[in-house]
């Protein structure tokens, strides 16, 4: 039997707040250094679930290892999903999050492919906002730069039958970034993967499950060996194309602009779609459909290739330079007026020197 909280979805446990003392708080890295993932604040949000309590033990706490059975199921049967958000600091000194409901909604949706129990998005978004409240001096102000968001779901009780935990942690941890490719705002190489795949239609592909990263890993090994950043996937055809892995994909042709097409295997990017309402705001002649290598390679050999850009939370709009699909290499031009058009317009929004016509922003206090 469902447990009650599941029933009535709005009962969410209070939250505790237990602060570190001010002289044991970290000393704030300088923000030329901080990169992606390599700093993290001082505390740190979590809330478990039981299937006698439901969600209990609401809490913002130091920053520490944690303690789990190593028969946990998160660390067998690979039960772990995650969401990537971001904080800006406006000139003001406040604090806005985007979109932050499209994220809870999409770490549902993976909870309940990965049969995990949901998290409320009213606690989703408490959590989120008390354990940043407690670390707002870690939300940088420069440019470029943010308080990345790690919300976590993980399966926790110690058992060995292959079924779903009936125990779980959800778990909130922050890092302070600058550009995720260590080019930084200049173009990416990526290198276009005809063997492995990372994700099939009725599989894993289209939610943020632990499991697709370790899928990526090999070839994105392979691929920076060969000196390029990331790798861009193909479907189990080794033709159609689905996404880079740390960010969704866009080509811009003389006539058309093509993201493919969400076919279950890609992950339904947060920037991705807003991408697509700016482009369709702009009538811009943006489609979703299938898009296959050999479509890019034939139009990009006549001239028809304009420019092509990633899009993510960590990656933001990423400018694509080249890429390399077994012998063929394509080298994409400067152009690159349209994506910096979106990255332009999107950071106006965050940052709130441009109106927010899509309702997307929402204050930290809020929440
Ligand atoms: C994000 O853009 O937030 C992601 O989750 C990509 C990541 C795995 C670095």
């Amino acid at each position: 039997m469902p447990h009650p909280q599941k029933l009535l979805g709005m009962e969410i446990p209070s939250i505790k707040v237990q602060l570190k003392d001010q002289s044991q708080w970290k000393t704030l890295p300088p923000y030329q250094q901080l990169g992606f993932g390599k700093y993290f604040s001082d505390h740190w949000f979590s809330a478990q679930f039981t299937e006698t309590k439901g969600w209990a033990s609401a809490k913002v706490e130091p920053y520490q290892n944690m303690s789990l059975d190593p028969a946990a199921a998160v660390f067998h049967y690979g039960q772990a999903l995650f969401e990537g958000m971001k904080a800006f600091r406006r000139a003001d000194g406040s604090i806005w999050l985007f979109r932050p409901e499209f994220n809870s909604h999409r770490f549902n949706d993976g909870a309940s492919r990965l049969c995990m129990q949901s998290v409320p998005e009213e606690l989703f978004l408490k959590g989120i906002k008390s354990v940043v409240e407690a670390d707002a001096r870690w939300v940088p102000k420069e440019s470029g730069c943010a308080l990345y968001i790690r919300p976590t779901l993980v399966g926790t009780e110690a058992f060995l039958g292959v079924r779903p935990s009936h125990e779980q942690l959800f778990f909130v941890i922050l890092s302070p970034v600058g550009s995720y490719y260590s080019e930084g705002s200049a173009p990416v190489k990526i290198w276009v993967e005809h063997n492995a795949i990372r994700a099939a239609t009725g599989g894993l592909g289209a939610i943020k499950a632990g499991a697709n990263y370790a899928a990526s890993l090999q070839a994105a090994l392979h691929a920076k060996k060969q000196g390029y950043a990331q790798v861009l996937w193909l479907n189990v055809d080794h033709q159609g194309i689905e996404e880079v892995g740390t960010m969704n994909v866009f080509f811009v042709f003389k006539n058309e602009i093509v993201t493919p097409a969400l076919n279950g295997s890609i992950l339904p990017g947060g920037v991705r779609d807003s991408v697509l309402h700016l482009l369709r705001h702009w009538n811009k002649p943006v489609m979703e459909r299938r898009i296959t290598i050999s479509e890019v390679h034939e139009r990009h050999l006549k001239g028809e290739l304009v420019e092509a850009f990633g899009t993510g939370t960590a990656a933001t709009i990423s400018r694509i330079g080249e890429l390399q699909w077994k012998t063929e290499r394509m080298i994409l031009g400067e152009q690159h007026q349209l994506s910096q058009e979106i990255l332009d317009t999107l950071t106006g929004i965050q940052m709130g020197t441009l109106p927010d016509q899509f309702g997307w922003m929402r204050s930290l206090q809020s929440l």
